[in-house]
């Protein structure tokens, strides 16, 4: 039912995992995709997605460098005159305990997690207000809420996240830009497949549904925000973690 039809939607970290699937689901709700990625693995994604469906294409952008950001919009305006969903989710770990955590180990995530979301949105932003529409949803993440040893930088950017929601919302509701996050859990990708199996194991046993959530499930929640019918929802995070921490 719910459909993208002739909708422009940018999303970041769309080369592989949970921003494949949403590249995916988008195009088969008909959308046009910018798949944006720092690796250049996302034109193949690209190619492989547009197979099945209508209009795909893949900018090399790297979300922390304000030049690359302007220069795709800058394109899609020229191209396609509108933006209409931008989602925030590309996002990167740098594990480590605390007291061990590198400078260059808290400022990449900040940077990669949370400083981009400024750049993102406020490139986006005025090109929504203009036209009286948006949707913008971010990556936040279940361990933002529960803390998980070793993530004092990725859980204070998914946090973050989350406020940024919350108050962006407030100024953007009366030119119909809806602003929301999504707080995937325990999500099978590269990021869980670099995990040890003891750990992979452990963390669906805490898993009220019996099982890891795919980029399918993750996907299926960005499409529902992402869509027009949505629109009396915004400034929520929306925990999707198979009852793990119901919020
Ligand atoms: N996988 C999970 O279990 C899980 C759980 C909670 C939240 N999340 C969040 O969901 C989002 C996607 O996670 P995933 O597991 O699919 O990650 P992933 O590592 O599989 O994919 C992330 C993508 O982001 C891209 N990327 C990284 N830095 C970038 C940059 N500077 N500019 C542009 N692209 C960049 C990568 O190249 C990659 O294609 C992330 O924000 C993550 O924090 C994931």
């Amino acid at each position: 039912m719910i459909n993208l039809k002739g909708q422009l939607a940018i999303v970041t970290g769309g080369a592989k995992g949970i921003g494949e699937g949403i590249c995916d689901i988008f195009c088969k709700a008909g959308a046009i995709v910018a798949l944006w990625d720092v690796s250049d693995s996302g034109l193949a994604t690209a190619e492989r997605i547009s197979k099945g469906s209508s209009s795909i294409f893949y900018q090399k952008v790297d979300v922390t460098s304000k030049e690359n950001v302007q220069k795709a919009v800058n394109e899609i305006m020229d191209k396609y005159g509108k933006i209409d969903i931008l989602i925030n989710n590309a996002g990167i770990i740098r594990d480590r305990s605390f007291m061990k955590m590198e400078p260059s180990e808290w400022d990449a995530v900040i940077n990669v997690n949370l400083n981009s979301l400024y750049t993102t949105t406020k490139a986006v932003l005025p090109h929504m207000k203009g036209a009286g529409y948006g949707r913008i949803i971010s990556a936040s993440s279940i361990n933002g809420f529960s803390g998980a040893f070793g993530q004092v930088n990725y859980a204070a950017t998914k946090a973050a996240v989350a406020g940024f929601t919350r108050a962006l919302c407030k100024e953007t509701g009366r030119f119909g830009v809806t602003v929301n996050a999504v707080a995937p859990g325990f999500i099978k990708s590269d990021m869980t497949d670099s995990m040890p199996e003891e750990v992979i194991k452990d963390g669906i046993a805490q898993i009220p549904v019996g099982r890891i959530g795919t980029t399918e499930d993750m996907a299926f929640v960005y499409l529902f925000l992402a869509s027009k019918e949505a629109g009396f929802i915004s400034g929520i995070t929306l925990h999707a973690n198979g009852g793990a921490m119901p919020m």
